[in-house]
């Protein structure tokens, strides 16, 4: 996710294109840059890290002088933060920002140079400027009406031609754009936040709309290049609503973006209805076939994505797999065979003790593969293998979309090893491909009857104590939902085998203590309907989980949040939702501080 910016007006454009960024940060801040037409010539500056960054280098190489131009603000996704990866991307003709992700930039790529051109840059918005180039006759218009035929993916561009100086073209498929409507100025954004300080008034630009903009004039085409009536919205939020996308608190703004994370980070591995990873040096098709043990190690919500992968990857590909809490793995003289297979899960990227756990790995020669959410961290570049997570930046502390998608690329490799290794054959992988891709409507459908967790949190936001208990999945997703609800509402929760609770824990359940049931494994549920009944008999106060095609047979509990059936193995996948909403609503009846919890940072950079 990355910020885009323009301007057209009577005003400093490099001050007004910054000041935009800077209220887009939340969307990406690692590089930025802006470009400028100045005397006629469009002067670009870029550099690596935040927007002060880019200042002091505009301060050193001249700030550029004129009233038209772009920006952009990045996350990166393709290619690590660097000045050369850095937004616009251009040509001698024109500059580009971009927000969004090209599948097939790699394709692209290759005809341009065979083309001859020449790429400065990893990323995949300097193949869209050179395809931009390569269209380009002379008609802005139908160099975009071309490039958006030949791309795949998202974006949102902003775009500048030399020859058509304080002119700004913008176009959208899938990345948000809209337009800012001024008294003699006019602007495009990624989101309000960027032009709220100038004008209100804004158009919401659709699919495949093209966008032509002048300080004086604002005219929005169809992709016959036939004008299109615009509504025009006036924004009625102040800054800081504007900034989390009018949501309360990021954490919510975040829950809402799951099902785009999970889009923008399954659909680009897709192929032909089969995984395409992108695996690199030592994950090789023989080095896959020749894996006897897998150990996932990470902390905190990081590592119950790895309990989720666990359970998926033993389920597909019978590869024995373990999870370690990584600040015990690098403590524990780990037994690591020499054809073991360390997954290290990161969201930040920076965690001390997966940062060192990795580096355990390596010594000891064994292959590490990274899930990783932030381009260009630690331990992305030290892992031998990545695979980056396109959730977009993650403000609030609790995280909840960066989950999400981790447990995403566990279903992935779960589906690919278990083809590689004869487990699955390709329809059979096929067959769950397919069902990952119905996920994100399904997510949809969840989020839809947030409600009723407002309602639920209500009913439990006075305990002391709280128990989840779950069994398989069911146990491995309760310890994500403990620990949300630990960490932003403070109640003491703890999760729990279902069946294991007879073994001691169960002199805790008297009268009036909440318990979150999870139910939503098929083949267990009448397993758990015991467990159930045994702290229902004892008074507890049960909030039950459960598949929507199971609910029928819940005769226990009052309190029930109905999750749509998609099969035992894909459930973690929705029911974590309800538990995200469950500990973000518990929280705000709480008056706690969701984003930012007591005591908590969002990358815990120390042992
Ligand atoms: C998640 O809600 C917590 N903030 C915390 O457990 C976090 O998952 C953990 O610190 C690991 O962070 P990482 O994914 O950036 O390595």
């Amino acid at each position: 996710m990355c910020g885009i910016v323009g301007y057209a007006g009577n005003r400093d454009s490099s001050t007004v294109l910054v000041d935009g960024l800077k209220k887009l940060e939340y969307r990406g801040y690692d590089s930025a840059g802006i470009a400028v037409f100045e005397n006629g010539v469009i002067k670009v500056v870029k550099a690596k890290g935040r927007l002060n960054d880019l200042e002091e280098k505009m301060q050193e190489t001249g700030v550029p002088q004129g009233h038209c131009g772009i920006g952009h603000t990045r996350w990166a996704t393709h290619g690590e933060p660097s000045d050369v990866n850095s937004h616009p991307h251009g040509s001698k003709t024109l500059s580009i920002v971009h927000n969004g992700i090209i599948e097939n930039y790699l394709e692209l790529k290759e005809k341009l140079i065979r083309k001859g051109y020449t790429f400065d840059s990893e990323t995949d918005t300097e193949v869209v400027a050179k395809l931009l180039d390569y269209y380009y006759k002379g008609d802005p218009k139908a160099a975009v009406l071309r490039v958006i035929q030949a791309v795949k993916g998202s974006y949102a561009l902003g775009m500048i031609f030399k020859d058509y100086p304080d002119v700004i073209f913008a176009v959208r498929k899938d990345s948000p754009l809209i337009v800012g409507l001024g008294e003699g100025e006019n602007f495009i954004a990624s989101d309000i936040p960027a032009i709220l300080k100038y004008t209100r008034n804004y158009y919401l630009i659709e699919e495949n709309e093209l966008v032509e903009l002048t300080k004086d004039k604002v005219t929005v085409y169809n992709l016959d290049l036939e004008p299109v009536e615009k509504e025009v919205y006036t924004a009625d939020w102040d800054m800081e609503a504007a900034e989390k996308g009018g949501y309360p608190h990021f954490m919510l703004k975040e829950i809402y973006e799951q099902p785009e994370a999970f889009r923008k980070t399954v659909s680009p591995r897709l192929k032909d209805g089969l995984p395409d990873l992108e695996f690199s040096g030592a994950l090789t098709p023989a080095f896959i076939r020749s894996i006897e043990k897998i150990h996932i190690v990470a902390c905190g919500t990081a590592m119950h994505a790895g309990l989720i992968g666990k359970n998926v990857i033993e389920a597909l590909g019978r590869i024995p797999t373990e999870v370690a809490i990584a600040s015990e793995f690098r403590y524990c003289d780990p037994i690591l065979g020499k054809n073991d297979l360390v997954v290290i899960v990161s969201q930040s990227g920076e965690t001390a003790d997966t940062l060192a756990a990795l580096r355990l790995a390596k010594s000891r020669g064994v292959p590490v593969l990274a899930l990783v959410n932030v381009v260009g961290s630690s331990i992305a570049r030290e892992a031998d293998c990545v695979l980056y997570t396109w959730a977009g930046p993650e403000i609030a502390v609790a995280s909840t979309k960066a989950f999400t998608v981790q447990m995403a690329l566990f279903y992935l490799l779960a589906i690919e090893f278990a083809r590689v290794r004869g487990e699955l054959t390709d329809a059979g992988a096929a067959s769950y491909c397919g069902k990952l891709m119905e996920i994100p409507d399904r997510m949809q459908e969840v989020l839809q009857n947030s409600e009723d967790c407002k309602y639920f949190a209500s009913k439990f936001q006075n305990a002391e104590n709280l128990f989840f208990i779950g069994r398989g999945l069911d146990y491995a997703l309760s310890q994500e939902g403990s620990l949300k609800l630990k960490e932003i509402s403070y109640i003491h929760s703890e999760a729990y085998a279902a069946g294991e609770l007879k073994h001691g824990t169960i002199s805790l359940i008297t009268d009036q203590v909440p318990v979150v049931a999870l139910a939503t494994q098929s083949h267990l549920f009448e397993k758990t309907r015991s467990n159930i009944k045994e702290v229902v008999t004892r008074g507890a106060k049960v909030l039950l989980v459960a598949a929507e095609d199971m609910i029928s047979k819940n005769e226990e509990t009052k309190y029930v949040l109905a999750v749509p059936s998609v099969g035992d193995l894909f459930m973690p996948l929705l029911a974590i939702i309800p538990l995200q909403l469950f500990a973000y609503y518990t929280a705000v009846l709480r008056g706690c501080d969701v984003d930012k919890p007591r005591n908590l940072a969002k990358s815990v950079t120390v042992e």
